[in-house]
């Protein structure tokens, strides 16, 4: 079917697991997409070649997040920019400071700027629930909705240098929109898991896998019973994508579906894949807040059960073999 053509977009960081199913929806709506990424000819972003319409809509381009003309380059000509693209380590980095949060913020001021310069009419910002919940004024129970920001120097004090690099280049982002005329929507995912389309795992998608895989001695490890704020990923990429088509749109949005603890996952993974070696001992730690997206729903978001979230997450690691390989790799 011939689709009416919806004009150029550009996401960022276009080969990761949020950004594929940004561009996917995009792409089935008609945009035509400018995805940024560093190795254009890398393995790692061949599945977006497969995705459907990519082989006529899709267009990568070689940019460093660091580098403003590489930026600029994708950019111009596009009437929205997504800006996903962020460090999101899995293991613990050298120096953090300048790898995540350095990287972070500059690169979000750098798309920033080229989208005044090339007079983009919206940017959205995929921040995090990082940028909302890591404040020790939050009281256990309370419900936090978008006015609730992460202390900064709480994050840099506990060293939780992800959440710092989300709420400083979300803020930063936020004020240069502000001075400069740019409207900057934000979107603020929990914990986002689903089916992965690209090959390597990305770090949510980890802390699912490991959980499905178990390994030998996880059953008698005692885990921290954490409550987990899950959102599926075509979910998260449908707010993402309403954030910038709709009008009325503004500020930030809490991106988020179904809060449960770990040890209820758990029995629920026992059910769709049940193996022996799931971890049975759980003890209880933090004091709980509770996140909204009262704001999302509002604007029109729905969000689909979470059991189709973990089965076809699981179906996805099937697929990929990755519960036979990963976990070992490890
Ligand atoms: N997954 C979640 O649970 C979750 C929750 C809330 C918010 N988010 C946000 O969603 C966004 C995407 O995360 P994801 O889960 O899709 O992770 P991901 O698969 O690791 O994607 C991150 C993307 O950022 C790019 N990137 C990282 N460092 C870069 C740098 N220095 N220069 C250029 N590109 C760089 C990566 O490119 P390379 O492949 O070249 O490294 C990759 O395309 C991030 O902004 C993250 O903070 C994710």
């Amino acid at each position: 079917m011939a689709l009416h053509h919806k004009g150029s977009v550009c996401v960022t960081g276009a080969g990761g697991f949020v950004a594929s199913w940004v561009i996917n929806l995009l792409l089935s709506k008609g945009y035509l997409v400018h995805g940024t990424v560093r190795q254009p000819e890398d393995e790692k972003n061949a599945h977006l070649f497969k995705l459907e319409r990519a082989e006529e809509k899709l267009r990568l381009f070689r940019t460093d997040l660091l580098d403003y003309d590489s930026m600029l380059s994708a950019i111009e000509g596009c009437d929205g920019v997504f800006h996903v693209a962020s460090p999101v380590p899995s293991t613990t980095v050298p120096n953090p400071e300048v790898e995540v949060v350095e990287t972070a913020v500059k690169g979000t001021l750098n798309v920033a700027k080229a989208c005044v310069e090339a007079k983009v009419k919206r940017l959205v910002f995929v921040s995090s629930a990082a940028a909302v919940g890591m404040n020790p004024k939050w009281s256990a129970g309370q419900a936090l909705d978008e006015t609730c920001w992460s202390d900064k120097d709480y994050c840099r004090t506990i060293k939780h240098w992800y959440s710092l690099s989300k709420t400083e280049a979300e803020s930063e982002a936020m004020e240069f929109g502000e001075k400069n005329g740019l409207d900057v929507v934000a979107v603020c995912p929990s914990l986002v898991l689903g089916p992965i389309l690209q090959t390597n795992v990305n770090a949510s998608s980890l802390i699912l896998l490991k959980l499905f895989k178990g390994g030998n001695d996880e059953s008698e490890t005692t885990l921290e019973n954490t409550e987990r704020r899950i959102v599926d990923v075509r979910d998260a990429a449908e707010a993402v994508v309403m954030a910038f088509e709709k009008t009325e749109a503004q500020g930030r949005y809490i991106c988020t579906s179904h809060p449960i603890k770990t040890s209820h996952l758990v029995d629920k993974l026992r059910i769709i894949y049940p193996h022996p070696n799931y971890p049975n001992n759980f003890f209880d730690v933090e004091k709980d807040i509770r996140l909204s997206s009262e704001k999302l729903q509002r604007l029109g978001w729905r969000f689909r059960a979470l059991d189709e979230t973990l089965m076809d997450s699981l179906k996805s690691y099937q697929d990929a073999e990755l519960l036979d390989n990963v976990i070992h790799a490890l």
